[in-house]
Protein backbone atom coordinates (compact mmCIF):
# COMPACT_ATOMS: atom_id res chain seq x y z
CA UNK A 1 0.00 0.00 0.00
CA UNK A 2 2.40 2.33 0.91
CA UNK A 3 4.66 1.48 -1.93
CA UNK A 4 1.46 2.83 -3.97
CA UNK A 5 1.26 6.15 -2.65
CA UNK A 6 4.88 6.69 -2.87
CA UNK A 7 4.38 5.91 -6.47
CA UNK A 8 1.59 8.66 -7.02
CA UNK A 9 3.17 11.05 -5.32
CA UNK A 10 6.95 10.76 -7.35
CA UNK A 11 4.40 10.24 -10.59
CA UNK A 12 1.88 12.86 -9.44
CA UNK A 13 5.21 15.28 -8.93
CA UNK A 14 6.96 14.38 -12.01
CA UNK A 15 3.76 14.83 -14.50
CA UNK A 16 3.02 18.44 -12.50
CA UNK A 17 6.39 19.63 -13.99
CA UNK A 18 6.82 18.47 -16.77
CA UNK A 19 8.45 20.91 -19.24
CA UNK A 20 7.13 19.65 -22.58
CA UNK A 21 4.49 17.12 -24.31
CA UNK A 22 7.42 15.50 -24.82
CA UNK A 23 8.15 14.80 -21.06
CA UNK A 24 4.72 14.10 -20.59
CA UNK A 25 5.20 11.32 -23.15
CA UNK A 26 8.42 9.58 -21.40
CA UNK A 27 7.08 9.94 -18.28
CA UNK A 28 3.99 8.01 -19.62
CA UNK A 29 6.15 4.96 -21.22
CA UNK A 30 7.85 4.87 -17.82
CA UNK A 31 4.67 4.39 -15.87
CA UNK A 32 2.53 2.79 -17.63
CA UNK A 33 4.18 1.78 -20.79
CA UNK A 34 4.48 -2.11 -21.53
CA UNK A 35 7.56 -2.41 -19.44
CA UNK A 36 6.65 0.79 -17.08
CA UNK A 37 6.88 0.65 -13.22
CA UNK A 38 3.13 0.32 -12.92
CA UNK A 39 2.45 -2.04 -15.70
CA UNK A 40 5.08 -4.35 -14.17
CA UNK A 41 3.46 -4.15 -10.75
CA UNK A 42 0.40 -5.15 -12.11
CA UNK A 43 1.88 -8.49 -13.75
CA UNK A 44 3.25 -9.29 -9.90
CA UNK A 45 -0.50 -9.13 -9.27
CA UNK A 46 -0.38 -12.80 -10.45
CA UNK A 47 2.01 -14.29 -7.71
CA UNK A 48 0.00 -12.96 -5.34
CA UNK A 49 -2.92 -14.45 -2.86
CA UNK A 50 -6.29 -13.78 -3.97
CA UNK A 51 -7.00 -11.56 -0.64
CA UNK A 52 -3.99 -9.67 -1.68
CA UNK A 53 -4.83 -8.98 -5.48
CA UNK A 54 -8.08 -7.67 -4.69
CA UNK A 55 -6.87 -5.19 -2.59
CA UNK A 56 -3.86 -4.41 -4.49
CA UNK A 57 -4.93 -4.77 -8.29
CA UNK A 58 -8.17 -2.15 -6.94
CA UNK A 59 -5.34 0.31 -5.76
CA UNK A 60 -3.19 -0.75 -9.01
CA UNK A 61 -5.67 0.16 -11.38
CA UNK A 62 -7.23 3.28 -9.30
CA UNK A 63 -3.84 4.73 -9.76
CA UNK A 64 -3.05 3.50 -12.88
CA UNK A 65 -6.43 5.62 -13.77
CA UNK A 66 -5.06 8.73 -11.96
CA UNK A 67 -1.61 8.54 -13.52
CA UNK A 68 -3.25 8.60 -16.92
CA UNK A 69 -5.92 11.40 -16.04
CA UNK A 70 -2.76 13.15 -15.02
CA UNK A 71 -0.94 12.40 -17.89
CA UNK A 72 -3.76 13.87 -20.23
CA UNK A 73 -4.51 16.99 -18.21
CA UNK A 74 -0.51 17.98 -18.35
CA UNK A 75 -0.43 17.00 -22.24
CA UNK A 76 -3.92 19.21 -22.98
CA UNK A 77 -2.67 22.20 -20.85
CA UNK A 78 0.88 21.96 -22.11
CA UNK A 79 -0.90 21.97 -25.70
CA UNK A 80 -2.96 24.96 -24.79
CA UNK A 81 -0.01 26.87 -23.66
CA UNK A 82 2.11 26.21 -26.90
CA UNK A 83 -0.82 27.35 -28.94
CA UNK A 84 -0.98 30.66 -26.61
CA UNK A 85 2.49 31.27 -27.27
CA UNK A 86 2.55 31.07 -30.55
CA UNK A 87 -0.40 33.37 -31.22
CA UNK A 88 1.28 35.98 -28.79
CA UNK A 89 4.30 35.95 -30.73
CA UNK A 90 2.65 35.82 -34.20
CA UNK A 91 0.32 38.80 -32.85
CA UNK A 92 -0.45 41.18 -35.75
CA UNK A 93 -2.26 44.79 -35.52
CA UNK A 94 -4.33 44.72 -38.90
CA UNK A 95 -5.54 47.89 -38.11
CA UNK A 96 -1.68 49.10 -38.16
CA UNK A 97 -1.48 51.50 -41.48
CA UNK A 98 0.85 49.68 -44.28
CA UNK A 99 4.10 50.48 -44.68
CA UNK A 100 4.71 52.63 -48.62
CA UNK A 101 6.88 50.76 -51.11
CA UNK A 102 8.59 52.71 -54.08
CA UNK A 103 6.83 51.40 -56.62
CA UNK A 104 8.00 53.93 -59.18
CA UNK A 105 5.97 57.37 -59.68
CA UNK A 106 3.23 59.10 -61.89
CA UNK A 107 4.90 61.36 -64.82
CA UNK A 108 3.87 64.66 -64.36
CA UNK A 109 1.46 64.53 -67.80
CA UNK A 110 0.06 61.74 -66.72
CA UNK A 111 -0.79 63.38 -63.20
CA UNK A 112 -1.58 66.36 -64.76
CA UNK A 113 -4.48 64.38 -66.99
CA UNK A 114 -6.07 62.61 -64.00
CA UNK A 115 -6.01 65.86 -62.86
CA UNK A 116 -7.86 67.83 -65.41
CA UNK A 117 -10.30 64.58 -66.15
CA UNK A 118 -11.67 64.70 -62.64
CA UNK A 119 -12.23 68.71 -63.05
CA UNK A 120 -14.18 68.30 -66.25
CA UNK A 121 -15.88 64.60 -65.74
CA UNK A 122 -17.26 66.78 -62.45
CA UNK A 123 -18.81 69.92 -64.54
CA UNK A 124 -20.44 66.93 -66.48
CA UNK A 125 -17.57 66.39 -69.42
CA UNK A 126 -17.12 63.02 -70.78
CA UNK A 127 -13.49 61.76 -72.36
CA UNK A 128 -13.52 61.09 -76.11
CA UNK A 129 -10.68 59.59 -78.22
CA UNK A 130 -9.03 58.96 -80.91
CA UNK A 131 -6.55 57.51 -83.28
CA UNK A 132 -3.42 59.26 -83.18
CA UNK A 133 -2.56 58.20 -87.50
CA UNK A 134 -5.71 60.49 -88.48
CA UNK A 135 -7.01 60.64 -91.95
CA UNK A 136 -6.23 64.14 -93.42
CA UNK A 137 -9.89 64.47 -93.61
CA UNK A 138 -10.57 64.52 -89.98
CA UNK A 139 -7.38 66.35 -89.37
CA UNK A 140 -7.68 69.16 -91.63
CA UNK A 141 -10.33 69.28 -94.02
CA UNK A 142 -13.77 68.63 -91.77
CA UNK A 143 -12.00 71.30 -89.53
CA UNK A 144 -12.65 73.97 -92.31
CA UNK A 145 -8.87 73.37 -92.99
CA UNK A 146 -9.00 72.60 -96.75
CA UNK A 147 -5.90 71.28 -99.07
CA UNK A 148 -4.64 74.81 -99.87
CA UNK A 149 -5.47 76.60 -96.72
CA UNK A 150 -2.37 78.26 -94.96
CA UNK A 151 -2.78 76.65 -92.10
CA UNK A 152 -1.49 73.62 -93.55
CA UNK A 153 1.21 74.72 -93.82
CA UNK A 154 1.48 76.20 -89.77
CA UNK A 155 1.12 72.78 -88.18
CA UNK A 156 4.53 71.43 -89.48
CA UNK A 157 2.90 67.56 -90.26
CA UNK A 158 4.42 64.03 -89.67
CA UNK A 159 2.89 62.43 -93.25
CA UNK A 160 2.52 58.45 -93.55
CA UNK A 161 3.73 56.73 -96.47
CA UNK A 162 1.06 55.55 -98.97
CA UNK A 163 1.96 52.30 -100.61
CA UNK A 164 3.46 53.17 -104.45
CA UNK A 165 0.90 53.80 -107.12
CA UNK A 166 -1.63 54.74 -104.22
CA UNK A 167 -2.70 58.18 -104.82
CA UNK A 168 -5.24 58.74 -101.90
CA UNK A 169 -3.86 61.46 -99.46
CA UNK A 170 -1.68 60.00 -97.10
CA UNK A 171 -2.97 59.70 -93.50
CA UNK A 172 -0.99 62.12 -90.77
CA UNK A 173 0.10 61.50 -86.95
CA UNK A 174 -2.11 64.30 -85.83
CA UNK A 175 -1.33 67.63 -84.79
CA UNK A 176 -3.81 68.63 -82.35
CA UNK A 177 -6.84 67.08 -80.91
CA UNK A 178 -9.42 69.01 -82.70
CA UNK A 179 -10.14 66.09 -85.02
CA UNK A 180 -11.75 64.29 -82.17
CA UNK A 181 -14.11 66.94 -82.21
CA UNK A 182 -15.20 65.27 -85.24
CA UNK A 183 -15.42 61.82 -84.52
CA UNK A 184 -17.05 62.46 -81.12
CA UNK A 185 -20.02 64.41 -82.88
CA UNK A 186 -20.32 61.84 -85.81
CA UNK A 187 -20.73 59.33 -83.06
CA UNK A 188 -22.65 60.49 -80.44
CA UNK A 189 -24.68 63.63 -81.96
CA UNK A 190 -25.61 66.75 -80.48
CA UNK A 191 -26.21 67.91 -77.30
CA UNK A 192 -22.51 66.83 -76.02
CA UNK A 193 -20.22 67.78 -73.61
CA UNK A 194 -16.75 66.00 -74.32
CA UNK A 195 -12.98 66.40 -73.27
CA UNK A 196 -10.53 64.66 -75.15
CA UNK A 197 -6.54 64.46 -74.08
CA UNK A 198 -3.88 62.64 -75.60
CA UNK A 199 -0.75 62.86 -77.66
CA UNK A 200 -0.12 65.30 -80.73
CA UNK A 201 2.68 65.83 -83.07
CA UNK A 202 4.64 68.15 -84.85
CA UNK A 203 7.85 68.23 -86.52
CA UNK A 204 9.40 70.55 -84.04
CA UNK A 205 12.10 70.77 -81.73
CA UNK A 206 13.75 73.34 -79.86
CA UNK A 207 13.74 74.46 -75.99
CA UNK A 208 9.81 74.94 -76.11
CA UNK A 209 8.92 72.75 -78.59
CA UNK A 210 8.97 68.75 -78.51
CA UNK A 211 8.05 66.57 -81.82
CA UNK A 212 5.30 64.79 -79.97
CA UNK A 213 3.38 66.74 -77.16
CA UNK A 214 0.06 66.61 -75.06
CA UNK A 215 -3.14 68.66 -75.36
CA UNK A 216 -6.62 68.39 -74.30
CA UNK A 217 -9.81 69.43 -76.35
CA UNK A 218 -13.07 70.56 -74.74
CA UNK A 219 -16.20 70.52 -76.94
CA UNK A 220 -19.79 71.72 -75.70
CA UNK A 221 -22.21 71.70 -77.98
CA UNK A 222 -26.08 72.59 -77.11
CA UNK A 223 -29.04 74.83 -77.86
CA UNK A 224 -28.15 77.91 -76.66
CA UNK A 225 -24.30 77.63 -75.81
CA UNK A 226 -22.18 81.17 -75.65
CA UNK A 227 -19.09 82.74 -75.19
CA UNK A 228 -20.08 83.37 -71.50
CA UNK A 229 -20.06 79.35 -70.54
CA UNK A 230 -16.81 79.23 -72.23
CA UNK A 231 -15.47 81.49 -70.02
CA UNK A 232 -17.08 80.40 -66.50
CA UNK A 233 -16.01 77.22 -67.56
CA UNK A 234 -12.64 77.91 -68.30
CA UNK A 235 -12.51 80.29 -65.24
CA UNK A 236 -13.56 77.03 -63.32
CA UNK A 237 -11.50 74.52 -64.38
CA UNK A 238 -8.60 77.27 -64.03
CA UNK A 239 -8.90 77.64 -60.11
CA UNK A 240 -9.49 74.23 -59.51
CA UNK A 241 -6.21 72.80 -61.96
CA UNK A 242 -4.19 75.78 -60.23
CA UNK A 243 -5.78 75.35 -56.83
CA UNK A 244 -6.31 79.04 -56.15
CA UNK A 245 -9.11 80.39 -54.81
CA UNK A 246 -9.40 82.95 -58.05
CA UNK A 247 -7.67 83.47 -61.51
CA UNK A 248 -8.07 86.03 -63.84
CA UNK A 249 -8.80 85.46 -67.67
CA UNK A 250 -7.96 87.19 -70.34
CA UNK A 251 -9.35 86.61 -73.65
CA UNK A 252 -7.81 87.83 -76.75
CA UNK A 253 -9.11 88.34 -80.23
CA UNK A 254 -7.55 85.41 -82.50
CA UNK A 255 -8.21 83.41 -85.48
CA UNK A 256 -8.52 79.55 -85.91
CA UNK A 257 -10.36 77.89 -89.42
CA UNK A 258 -12.58 75.94 -86.89
CA UNK A 259 -14.25 78.84 -84.67
CA UNK A 260 -15.90 81.97 -85.13
CA UNK A 261 -15.57 84.32 -83.43
CA UNK A 262 -11.76 82.52 -81.36
CA UNK A 263 -9.79 84.06 -78.85
CA UNK A 264 -7.12 82.78 -77.11
CA UNK A 265 -6.89 83.03 -73.86
CA UNK A 266 -4.18 83.85 -71.39
CA UNK A 267 -3.97 83.84 -67.54
CA UNK A 268 -2.55 86.15 -65.26
CA UNK A 269 0.54 85.34 -63.05
CA UNK A 270 3.61 87.20 -61.85
CA UNK A 271 7.34 85.42 -62.77
CA UNK A 272 9.03 86.89 -59.02
CA UNK A 273 12.58 85.16 -58.63
CA UNK A 274 12.28 82.96 -61.59
CA UNK A 275 9.60 82.04 -59.30
CA UNK A 276 5.50 81.82 -61.24
CA UNK A 277 2.98 82.30 -59.24
CA UNK A 278 -0.97 81.91 -60.98
CA UNK A 279 -3.46 84.61 -60.26
CA UNK A 280 -1.20 87.41 -59.12
CA UNK A 281 1.09 89.51 -61.05
CA UNK A 282 1.15 92.10 -64.30
CA UNK A 283 2.00 89.21 -66.87
CA UNK A 284 0.34 86.92 -68.70
CA UNK A 285 0.81 83.86 -69.75
CA UNK A 286 -1.33 81.85 -73.10
CA UNK A 287 -2.54 78.58 -71.86
CA UNK A 288 -4.95 77.92 -74.83
CA UNK A 289 -7.02 78.84 -78.01
CA UNK A 290 -11.09 78.58 -78.34
CA UNK A 291 -14.26 79.70 -79.76
CA UNK A 292 -17.51 78.95 -80.79
CA UNK A 293 -17.29 76.03 -83.17
CA UNK A 294 -17.83 77.05 -87.11
CA UNK A 295 -21.07 75.92 -88.68
CA UNK A 296 -18.73 74.23 -91.33
CA UNK A 297 -17.36 72.10 -88.59
CA UNK A 298 -20.72 71.15 -87.34
CA UNK A 299 -22.23 70.23 -91.16
CA UNK A 300 -18.75 68.26 -91.65
CA UNK A 301 -19.51 65.92 -88.13
CA UNK A 302 -23.86 65.61 -89.21
CA UNK A 303 -24.55 68.34 -86.80
CA UNK A 304 -27.37 70.93 -87.91
CA UNK A 305 -25.85 74.71 -87.26
CA UNK A 306 -29.03 76.20 -87.30
CA UNK A 307 -30.15 73.90 -84.70
CA UNK A 308 -26.82 73.49 -82.25
CA UNK A 309 -24.09 75.84 -81.51
CA UNK A 310 -21.11 75.33 -78.79
CA UNK A 311 -17.77 76.08 -78.01
CA UNK A 312 -14.42 74.34 -78.15
CA UNK A 313 -11.00 74.81 -76.88
CA UNK A 314 -7.35 73.12 -77.17
CA UNK A 315 -5.03 73.44 -74.38
CA UNK A 316 -1.05 72.23 -74.10
CA UNK A 317 -1.30 69.56 -71.74
CA UNK A 318 2.12 70.01 -70.78
CA UNK A 319 2.64 73.90 -70.92
CA UNK A 320 -0.47 73.49 -67.59
CA UNK A 321 1.60 70.80 -66.14
CA UNK A 322 5.32 73.04 -66.14
CA UNK A 323 3.08 76.16 -64.73
CA UNK A 324 1.63 73.88 -62.05
CA UNK A 325 4.17 72.14 -61.17
CA UNK A 326 7.08 74.54 -61.91
CA UNK A 327 9.05 72.55 -64.29
CA UNK A 328 11.52 74.55 -66.45
CA UNK A 329 12.44 72.52 -69.36
CA UNK A 330 9.79 70.64 -71.33
CA UNK A 331 12.13 68.46 -73.13
CA UNK A 332 13.07 67.24 -69.73
CA UNK A 333 9.35 65.67 -69.95
CA UNK A 334 10.15 62.99 -73.00
CA UNK A 335 14.18 61.90 -71.50
CA UNK A 336 12.73 58.89 -68.78
CA UNK A 337 15.43 60.26 -66.72
CA UNK A 338 14.54 58.73 -63.32
CA UNK A 339 16.27 61.27 -61.29
CA UNK A 340 13.91 63.53 -63.21
CA UNK A 341 11.04 61.50 -62.17
CA UNK A 342 11.62 60.86 -58.27
CA UNK A 343 12.07 64.56 -58.39
CA UNK A 344 8.73 65.80 -60.19
CA UNK A 345 6.72 62.44 -60.13
CA UNK A 346 3.57 61.69 -58.05
CA UNK A 347 2.71 59.06 -55.53
CA UNK A 348 1.54 55.81 -57.90
CA UNK A 349 -2.34 54.58 -56.90
CA UNK A 350 -2.55 58.08 -55.05
CA UNK A 351 -5.81 59.37 -57.72
CA UNK A 352 -6.71 62.94 -57.80
CA UNK A 353 -9.96 63.48 -56.51
CA UNK A 354 -11.72 66.98 -55.70
CA UNK A 355 -12.67 66.48 -52.52
CA UNK A 356 -9.11 65.28 -51.44
CA UNK A 357 -7.73 68.28 -52.84
CA UNK A 358 -6.11 67.07 -56.60
CA UNK A 359 -2.46 67.34 -56.12
CA UNK A 360 -2.32 67.25 -52.03
N1 LIG B 1 -6.26 72.92 -82.44
C1 LIG B 1 -5.62 74.16 -82.07
C2 LIG B 1 -4.11 73.97 -82.06
O1 LIG B 1 -3.65 72.91 -81.97
C3 LIG B 1 -6.05 74.59 -80.71
C4 LIG B 1 -7.47 75.01 -80.68
C5 LIG B 1 -7.83 76.30 -80.88
C6 LIG B 1 -8.46 74.08 -80.44
C7 LIG B 1 -9.15 76.71 -80.87
C8 LIG B 1 -9.80 74.45 -80.41
C9 LIG B 1 -10.13 75.78 -80.62
O2 LIG B 1 -10.78 73.61 -80.17
O3 LIG B 1 -11.45 76.18 -80.59
O4 LIG B 1 -3.41 74.94 -82.15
Amino acid sequence: MNGIDTLRGAYLERIKTAADEAAVEEIRLAALGKKGEISLKMRELGKMTPEERQTTGASLNRLKDEIDAALRARKAGLADAALDARLASEWLDVTLPGRPRRMGTIHPVSQVMEELTTIFADMGFAVAEGPQVESDWFNFDALNIPPEHPARQEHDTFFMNRAEGDDRPPHVLRTHTSPVQIRAMTDQGAPIRVIAPGRVYRMDMDQTHTPMFHQVEGLAIDKNISMAHLKWVLEEFCRAFFEVPSVELRFRASHFPFTEPSAEVDIRCSWKDGQLKIGEGDDWMEILGSGMVHPKVLKAAGVDPTEWQGFAFGMGIDRIAMLKYGIPDLRAFFESDLRWLRHYGFAALDMPDLAGGLSR
